[in-house]
């Protein structure tokens, strides 16, 4: 492989408004005008970065496959924006490696890799209407009028604003600004994508519409994709995997449905989903764990031993009414086709349980019930 920076892995920053210092600053690492959108592996080894006394990433390993659309999902201050910054060429890590299609890009400076910048808050030049947005980049790269005018308008169709070129930025609601980002940032076939919190700026149903068309358009154009955000549902709902990170380290990376079903660590499964602590003791050696009057076998090995939390989802907790348990509904909250519970046991412990709202309208609050979990391995974590 070359390392010419107009190779498919070197990358060059397009200016925007905010600068490159914007710390919501999706990007696009873009192939040559030439080349073809076909998606890069991208993989991030060992990535360490402080600043001060802060870790922002402490070993950051993570690979995203080609075409893919991996969520990098976390609460605030993880890392996530400092890993795709690191991916755009505007931060340098103290150590690890960077790597696009095997090559390592770590040291590439930022002004020769073709970075096309989307922001959380919208971040459109002002005074350049929708179209000359869209072709800012290729203007920087010496396009012609003519065909970067052409492939503007192409872009602005390929995200569903065919006439919206000649308007500027105040014209545009936030929605329809962010879809112009988009457009930029893909004017330069981007091999790789990097949103960061695209749509945390948007309302609720923009929100959504745009979810469905960011996913629709990545799949066509099968780039690969790295989408931060620290909402759950919108990773859940967009992404072929989730990287679920925790102070500066990935905890897991997993689809959606395995991240829910089967969390690695406790930090995973209560960040993803909502979970119940149930105190339990360790049997066994740590092989079983004893709750709710149950012995059932723990999921995976544990180093922990007696008094522990069992993590249970609350539609894994079932609920009959009656019996001796000394459990007691004490509240209810409709919810369409379920219902959500909260139970309290005879120790003080509040559980969430959902049901069916058929099965449900038969315990209101007040009844007593007793709460069991099904015959699985179930989770469990240090005591809190
Ligand atoms: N340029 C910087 N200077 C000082 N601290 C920084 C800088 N960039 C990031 N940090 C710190 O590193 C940590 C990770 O930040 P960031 O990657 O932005 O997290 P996230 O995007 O997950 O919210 C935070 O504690 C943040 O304050
Ligand atoms: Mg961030």
């Amino acid at each position: 492989m070359t390392t010419d920076p107009a190779s498919a892995t070197s990358v060059a920053a397009v200016p925007s408004p905010a600068g490159p210092t914007d710390s919501s600053a999706p990007a696009a690492v873009a192939a040559p005008a030439t080349g073809s959108s076909t998606g890069a592996t991208v993989q991030f080894v060992g990535l360490r970065r402080t600043f001060g006394a802060t870790t922002a990433l402490d070993g950051l390993d993570l690979t995203v496959n080609p075409g893919e659309l991996l969520a990098l999902l976390g609460p605030s201050g993880c890392g996530k924006t400092t890993a795709l910054r690191m991916l755009a060429g505007f931060e340098t890590p103290d150590s690890g490696q960077v790597l696009v299609d095997g090559e390592d890009v770590t040291r590439i400076p930022a002004h020769r890799r073709d970075a096309g910048m989307v922001f959380q808050s919208y971040s459109l030049f002002p005074h350049l209407n929708a179209r000359d947005n869209v072709a800012f980049g290729l203007k920087m790269r010496k396009t012609g009028k003519v065909e970067r005018h052409r492939r503007a308008d192409e872009l602005l169709e390929l995200v569903g604003l065919p006439t919206h070129g000649d308007r500027y930025p105040h014209q545009l609601s936030g929605g329809q600004q962010q879809r112009i980002a988009l457009a930029r940032a893909l004017a330069l076939q981007p091999r790789v994508l990097l949103l960061d919190e695209p749509l945390s700026a948007l309302d609720a149903k923009v929100r959504l519409n745009l979810r469905e068309e960011i996913r629709r358009l990545q799949q066509e154009l099968g780039i690969t994709t790295l989408f931060v955000t620290h909402d759950q549902e919108e990773a859940l709902s967009m992404a072929d995997r989730v990287a679920v990170m925790h102070a500066g380290r990935m905890e897991q990376c997993d689809t959606p449905a395995e991240l829910y079903a089967r969390p690695a660590t406790a930090f995973v499964a209560e960040f993803v989903g909502t979970m119940n602590r149930i105190p339990g003791a360790l049997t066994e050696g740590g092989r079983t764990v004893e709750l709710l009057g149950q012995r059932l076998p723990v999921d995976g090995t544990t180093e922990l031993r007696a008094e522990v939390d069992v993590l249970v989802r609350p539609e894994n907790v079932l609920v009959t009414a009656g019996g001796g348990q000394g459990a007691v509904v004490t509240g209810t909250t409709f919810l369409g086709a379920s219902t959500r519970l909260t139970v309290q046991l005879p120790d003080g412990t509040a559980l969430k349980a959902d049901l069916s709202t058929h099965d449900a309208a038969e315990l209101p609050a007040g009844t007593g019930v007793t709460v069991s979990l099904p015959e699985r391995p179930v989770l469990v974590d240090s005591r809190r």
